[in-house]
């Protein structure tokens, strides 16, 4: 009788602690921060039924930009993608999600997008946004077009996750240190180079970068923002890099690489 009254307490204690244990774990988790909105299969809802074609292009234009586009993009062997990781729906690779806030008017964003074309892919810019005195060609430019839907369809899949906070924003942010380009160039051959080459000059199979370039003439060019501003390249590599462990860098190993990069040559800077 004594020998089963220990046992039972004994039993009572370990589920107690279970109880215990799960219900600080259950309380002192972090809710889940937002996700990555993966590529666009099958059309959810009457507003994707009625703008499928155009959210399925926009995500093509982003992961095959210089093939699809090379009017636009001539030099550079860039995806929009290469930067905006998963075709803008990472919320750690600036991704396209609220634009609205930042760019009130179609034009606004219409711009920006530009922008990328003209520095990030070193190319020529899809139309002429309009100005005050010119109505310009971009509201009639089916490319553009793609883009903008796609982004609007980006906002939905962000809507839908249903989360009470506010939308990220750019790269996320790192800590405020100097980088250093000789430790920085020994860390690229064991952390970058399998990927990117130890040049840096990406890899091809069967004539497209698999892994894309990080500088030379495919890459982008002196005016663009992760070659003008270190801090914004060490957060996307902080964050991003390498593809396949990103968060694994520290802060400082992400600076000293940024740092390197942005020693190396690249297209020069357009005209302002
Ligand atoms: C070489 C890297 C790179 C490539 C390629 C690139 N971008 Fe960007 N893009 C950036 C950076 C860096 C920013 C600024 C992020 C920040 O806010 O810190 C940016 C910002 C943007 C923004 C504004 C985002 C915001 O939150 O304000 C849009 C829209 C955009 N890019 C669209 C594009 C499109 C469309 C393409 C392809 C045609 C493209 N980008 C290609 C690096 C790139
Ligand atoms: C496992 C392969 C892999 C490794 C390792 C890797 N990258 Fe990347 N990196 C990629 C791919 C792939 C992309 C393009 C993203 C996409 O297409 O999804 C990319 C994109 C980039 C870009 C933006 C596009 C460009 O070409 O400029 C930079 C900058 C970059 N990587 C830097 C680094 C650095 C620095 C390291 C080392 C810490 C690193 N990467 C390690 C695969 C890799």
């Amino acid at each position: 009788m004594k020998t089963l009254s220990w046992r039972t307490l004994l039993i009572g204690a370990v589920v107690i602690t279970l109880v215990i244990a799960g219900l600080v774990y259950f309380f002192a988790r972090t809710p889940d921060g937002p996700q990555i909105i993966g590529a666009p299969s099958t059309p959810q809802t009457a507003w994707d039924q009625e703008h499928w074609a155009e959210v399925e292009r926009g995500y093509q234009l982003a992961t095959q930009t210089y093939e699809l586009l090379p009017d636009n993009v001539p030099v550079d062997r860039l995806h929009c993608s290469s930067c905006h990781l998963n075709a803008g729906g990472n919320p750690k690779s600036a991704w396209w999600v609220d634009l609205g806030a930042r760019y009130p008017t179609d034009t606004d964003l219409q711009a920006r997008i530009n922008q990328c074309f003209e520095r990030s892919m070193n190319g020529n810019p899809l139309c002429t946004p309009a100005t005050e005195g010119a109505a310009g060609d971009c509201d009639a430019n089916p490319e553009m077009a793609a883009f903008l839907t796609y982004m609007q369809w980006l906002d939905q899949q962000w809507a839908a996750q249903g989360l009470d906070v506010a939308p990220p924003q750019g790269y996320p942010p790192i800590a405020q240190l100097t980088g250093d380009v000789a430790r920085g160039d020994d860390l690229f051959e064991p952390k970058c180079g399998i990927c990117h080459g130890v040049s840096g000059q990406g890899q091809t199979a069967q004539g497209e970068y698999a892994f894309p370039p990080l500088w030379g003439v495919h890459s982008f060019n002196a005016s663009a923002g992760l070659a003008r501003n270190q801090e914004t390249l060490a957060r996307f590599i902080k964050w991003n890099m390498p593809l396949n462990t990103p968060g694994s860098l520290t802060d400082q190993q992400a600076w000293d690489l940024a740092a390197y990069l942005e020693s190396q040559p690249r297209p020069s800077e357009v005209a302002q």
